[in-house]
């Protein structure tokens, strides 16, 4: 599958590395293809690197992985988001959103969805480190890192959960999209967690369940 991804920063080359390896076919979108190009090929990935609104016509499925502060430039920037999947990898910082009914969405992923119109988010991978996803081994002592996702498309979300069995980890339904501010919180508590231990982004977490609710 042809994945497109925003951003060519450390998760955005982390993913387009660890798809790539997978079988699938990452476009990396960046404001600067040339730029970012030459990087991505002194780092030795062959990875096609695209203007956004290239990466966005050629691909179905969309992964976001830009500043929080960026985010809203590029989905507004005209390119035709309108019945792709869009995975949202960003973290705003936090309280960025708002969160009560009249004022906005409770979670960066619902602000998203009001941004690019029309488009099916789902949230997922962003309480991942992007060390991890660029390992070449993802899992720790045979485990493998649950990645959680939520999304209020049901067909958008059995897409990103193959995406994401496909590169080792663990897919876990976390419900609908209004869920994605706990997947955020999550990811500041990852990041908080990993910077008091001084572990350098490589901790992942493995939420257990009965078995029959494994994929
Ligand atoms: N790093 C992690 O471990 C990790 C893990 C999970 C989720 N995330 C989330 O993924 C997102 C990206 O994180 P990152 O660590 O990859 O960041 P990063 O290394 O700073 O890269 C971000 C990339 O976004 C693009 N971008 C678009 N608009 C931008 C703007 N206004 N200012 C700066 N860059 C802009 C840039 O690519 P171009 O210049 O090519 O356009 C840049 O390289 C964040 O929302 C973060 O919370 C990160």
């Amino acid at each position: 599958m042809r994945v497109g991804i925003i951003g060519t920063g450390k998760m955005g080359r982390a993913l387009a590395s660890a798809w790539s390896s997978a079988g699938h076919v990452p476009v990396l979108g960046s404001r600067d293809p040339a730029r970012a190009g030459e990087i991505v090929a002194s780092r030795g990935r062959a990875i096609e690197v695209r203007s956004i609104a290239d990466a966005v016509r050629s691909c179905d499925v969309i992964a976001l992985a830009t500043p929080w502060h960026g985010t809203r430039a590029i989905l507004e920037a005209g390119s035709p988001l309108a019945g792709k999947v869009v995975i949202d990898a960003t973290n705003p910082p936090y309280p960025t959103v708002a969160t009560d009914k009249d004022t906005g969405p409770a979670c960066g992923a619902g602000q998203i969805a009001r941004w690019a119109a029309g488009s099916r988010v789902v949230k997922a991978l962003n309480a991942v480190a992007a060390r991890i996803v660029g390992a070449r081994q993802r899992q720790f002592d045979g485990s493998r890192v649950t990645v959680p996702y939520c999304g209020d498309d049901r067909e958008a979300k059995a897409t990103v959960a193959d995406l994401i069995a496909a590169i080792d980890f663990d897919p876990y339904d976390a419900g609908p999209l209004e869920a994605a501010r706990h997947l955020e919180s999550l990811a500041r508590a990852m990041v908080g967690m990993d910077v008091a231990a001084g572990r350098g982004n490589d901790i992942g977490f493995s939420l257990l369940r009965r078995p029959s609710e494994r994929p």
